[in-house]
């Protein structure tokens, strides 16, 4: 029987092997791990059935988790969620039924009535209909800032309200680079003045980064959130959310994925376990050498007015984006998402969308991203149009802003079909 290696192998390597010897299955025997697909197990005692409603799927004295039913834990989600953990290297995962279940039941898990949350000013639409339109008919505040503002950050973390400080590493869409360091530096200072029970908590959104490209746990952050929809997934065909966090809160997460109901299908886990992570280096790779390629060609473009990418010089943050943007292999590694924006008015804008939604053959008007096919959207409209228009201003979403992500296609392609519905605007 094949043993598992005690080095310490590379994240290249884990991606494809995960933790070789799981408590969950038989790796030994299974190349690939099976797909589970049981709501309920069977209990050979009432024992049993009362030890397994308290540990929840983690291990148990014996060294196996007990399985009650899949809404608590179950073996092929628990494979992913223990994969995840390596990746992102922290002490555990929680996975969710999308990336919202993971961001709302983090926020739940966290917060109650009468605190209050800082995030940053741009985020993504849902995530900013979340804060501003539900936390507050629980009583939870927010204040939107720029969390790279120290002044601004450091006067709201003396606020004894503030309990949460929420970002995405990467802001979605305008590509901000969040100064992890400066943030973490200020967190920590502030709760060297609280009591245990009032810390206040850095949760951050790493899906547009991924773990190939920054782990927010290496800076001192305390959750780490994943829309697994996205690259992680990466073919298009899963939802899925995870929270990577520090084990003494495991259990209030998955109490919280239990009774809001926010969990994954075992389908689902099983196809961004198995397809999904172990390719996800390689594409994210690929999916990056192109977009600079494609981020190169629009920078160019006469008819292009301005565009953002991180791994362009004339990137704001270039020099953050050089810190933080790594792989785990140390190269800089900028990501698969481009913004940018056409010279001339809204029109100009939906004119060449609507031609590359007509007559492009390798980009595709569509949210979503990180996937195989290269997909266009116009933020503004579409994944942030829960953003109300006196604020799109505030939250720096220029509404003639176009998003790519990129896919596997040929660079040359993608360019092709810019240039092509360039010429007609
Ligand atoms: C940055 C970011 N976070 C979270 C989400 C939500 O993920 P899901 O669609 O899996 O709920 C999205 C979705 O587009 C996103 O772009």
């Amino acid at each position: 029987m094949k043993k598992a290696s005690k080095k310490a192998m590379s994240p290249r390597t884990q991606a494809i092997h995960g933790e070789f010897q799981s408590s969950s299955w038989e790796f030994s025997h299974h190349l690939i791990p099976p797909m589970t697909a049981s709501t309920t197990f069977r209990l050979e005692s009432l024992s049993r059935g009362a030890e397994g409603f308290s540990t929840f799927g983690a291990q148990t004295e014996s060294g196996k988790p007990i399985w009650i039913y899949d809404r608590l834990e179950e073996p092929t989600t628990k494979m992913l969620e223990d994969q995840l953990a390596i990746l992102e290297k922290g002490e555990c995962a929680i996975t969710f039924g999308s990336g919202m279940g993971a961001i709302a039941s983090t926020f739940m898990s966290l917060l109650k009535t009468g605190e209050r949350i800082v995030a940053h000013k741009t985020l993504y639409g849902c995530t900013y209909s979340l804060i501003t339109n539900w936390l507050p008919r629980l009583g939870v505040q927010n204040s939107l800032i720029d969390v790279n503002d120290s002044a601004s950050l450091a006067k709201l973390l003396a606020d004894e309200s503030t309990r949460v400080v929420y970002f995405e590493t990467v802001s979605n869409p305008i590509l901000e680079i969040a100064d992890l360091e400066k943030i973490v530096g200020l967190v920590k200072a502030a709760n060297k003045k609280r009591k245990k029970d009032q810390q206040i908590y850095t949760v951050v959104d790493n899906t547009f980064a991924t773990p190939w490209a920054l782990r927010p746990l290496e800076w001192g952050i305390d959750f780490v959130i994943q829309s697994l929809t996205k690259n992680i997934s990466g073919f298009g065909t899963e939802m899925g959310g995870a929270v990577i966090a520090p084990k003494s809160f495991e259990s209030m997460l998955r109490v919280a994925r239990k009774d809001f109901g926010a969990i994954i299908h075992p389908y689902s886990a099983w196809h961004i376990l198995v397809y999904g992570i172990s390719t996800q280096a390689i594409r994210f790779e690929q999916q990056q050498t192109t977009a600079l390629k494609i981020a190169q060609f629009l920078e160019k473009h006469p008819k292009v007015q301005s565009v953002t990418y991180p791994g362009l010089k004339s990137h704001p943050q270039y020099k953050l984006a050089k810190k933080y943007l790594k792989s785990p292999e140390s190269q800089f590694a900028p990501g698969t998402m481009i913004s940018f924006q056409l010279k001339g008015d809204m029109k100009k804008c939906q004119k060449f969308v609507d031609d590359i939604a007509k007559n492009s053959y390798a980009i595709t008007l569509a949210v979503s991203l990180g996937l195989t096919k290269t997909l266009i959207e116009v933020p503004g409209f579409m994944t942030h149009s829960a953003i109300p228009n006196e604020k799109r201003g505030e939250s720096g979403i220029d509404p003639r802003a176009i998003r790519l992500s990129i896919g596997l296609e040929s660079a040359q392609d993608i360019i092709d079909d810019l240039a092509e519905a360039l010429k007609k605007v």
